[in-house]
């Protein structure tokens, strides 16, 4: 498995007892789990990568990762993949949905067969990826569900670490329009499957770089704390044997809190051309999920996700990359990281 340039330096190898026993990464092959067993491989922790067969995973083939076949909704094979593992980190989940997942599938009935194989095969801590709390938890589905599942894991009395993340800039900049963000990754959010997502990315992306227009949800003036995809898989990592993180929820944000406008300049200066913030006013997105509700649940969540972000979202903080010993990366050297690596095939036509 190759590394990637932002693949930064990896957080010395702790030897604890549970080190010899594999991690189970359960959704290894999507974008930000791919980036956990890279950083577990940094680590030195063997891993066990949890995949449907459906799934593209060729890129996670390493000699210390063992594949195993399963899926969520089948919980047999969820305990399977469960013995013998050291600890879990569990970034499943079904917003980019391809091969029928659904949110009551995966979300909830996955992860209740999960926590529970979790708890029945004795394995380690069980890492959850979660989602920043708002005060709009509530209108989002895919909020609720996160926090329904963070809640049946505490109940579970089984140990656990729960990461509530900021953004991803790796994904609102490529949906903003921005191929550049994207570059060099094989598992991409905007590269998965799902005809919604593939219809949208093939109107906006490459928009940034080809035509200077950076597609924003609200008006461009809302501050993100944006963080990077590879830092919250450090933060995976981290968590599965660090002391500070035993049956803890800790929220994480990027280190900078920047508005749309603040990332146009960024991309502007990066790209060497005038980048333009367009935004979409956010009742429009609250419109688009309210029709969208009866048809796609999936459809729905991502508008319900940009009006999220048209909204002051109150900043998750650093506090958690201080305890974990983590050195967050800022949105400008993100954005330089990727330009120094090859153009994706919607920046070349
Ligand atoms: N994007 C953001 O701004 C943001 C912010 C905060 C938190 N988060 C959270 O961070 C995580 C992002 O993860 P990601 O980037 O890896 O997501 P992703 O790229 O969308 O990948 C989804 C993963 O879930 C797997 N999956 C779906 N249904 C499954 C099933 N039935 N059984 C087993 N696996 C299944 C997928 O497998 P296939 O490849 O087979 O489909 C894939 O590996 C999510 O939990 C998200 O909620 C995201």
């Amino acid at each position: 498995m190759k590394q990637r340039p932002a693949d930064r330096q990896p957080a010395p190898a702790r030897k604890t007892p549970g080190d010899a026993r594999p991690v189970l990464v359960v959704g290894a092959s999507g974008q930000l789990g791919t980036r956990v067993v890279r950083r577990l491989l940094a680590l030195g922790r063997p891993v066990r990568a949890f995949v449907r067969h459906t799934a593209r995973f060729e890129h996670l083939k390493h000699p210390r990762v063992q594949i195993v076949h399963g899926d969520l909704a089948d919980a047999a094979s969820v305990r399977a993949a469960c013995s013998g593992a050291g600890a879990v980190v569990a970034t499943a989940n079904a917003a980019a949905p391809t091969h029928g997942g659904s949110f009551a599938s995966v979300d909830v009935g996955g992860y209740a067969a999960l926590i529970e194989a979790c708890r029945q095969q004795g394995c380690g801590r069980l890492v959850f990826a979660s989602v920043a709390v708002t005060p709009w938890d509530a209108r989002l589905p895919l909020f609720r569900h996160k926090r329904q599942t963070e809640q049946r894991l505490r109940d579970s009395g089984h140990p656990f670490a729960v990461l509530q993340f900021a953004p991803f800039m790796d994904d609102w900049f490529a949906l903003a329009g921005s191929a550049l963000a994207a570059r060099g990754d094989p598992a991409a959010l905007v590269d998965r499957p799902w005809p919604f997502l593939q219809r949208y990315m093939g109107v906006v992306g490459g928009l940034v770089e080809k035509r200077g227009l950076a597609l924003v949800p609200g008006g461009g003036a809302q501050v993100l704390d944006f963080l990077a995809v590879d830092d919250a898989a450090a933060a995976l990592a981290a968590a599965t044997d660090h002391p500070a993180a035993a049956n803890t929820t800790l929220p994480l944000g990027g280190p900078e809190n920047l508005s749309w406008q603040a990332v146009a300049a960024l991309l502007s200066q990066v790209l060497a051309r005038p980048v333009q913030v367009v935004g979409t006013p956010a009742w429009l997105f609250a419109l688009q999920q309210r029709l969208m509700q009866p048809f796609s649940e999936a459809a729905a969540n991502i508008m319900a996700l940009n009006w999220l972000l048209a909204q002051p979202l109150p900043p998750q903080g650093t506090a958690t990359a201080g305890l974990l010993g983590l050195r967050l990366l800022r949105a400008e050297d993100f954005l330089r990281g990727q330009a120094a690596l090859p153009p994706r095939a919607e920046e070349r036509r």
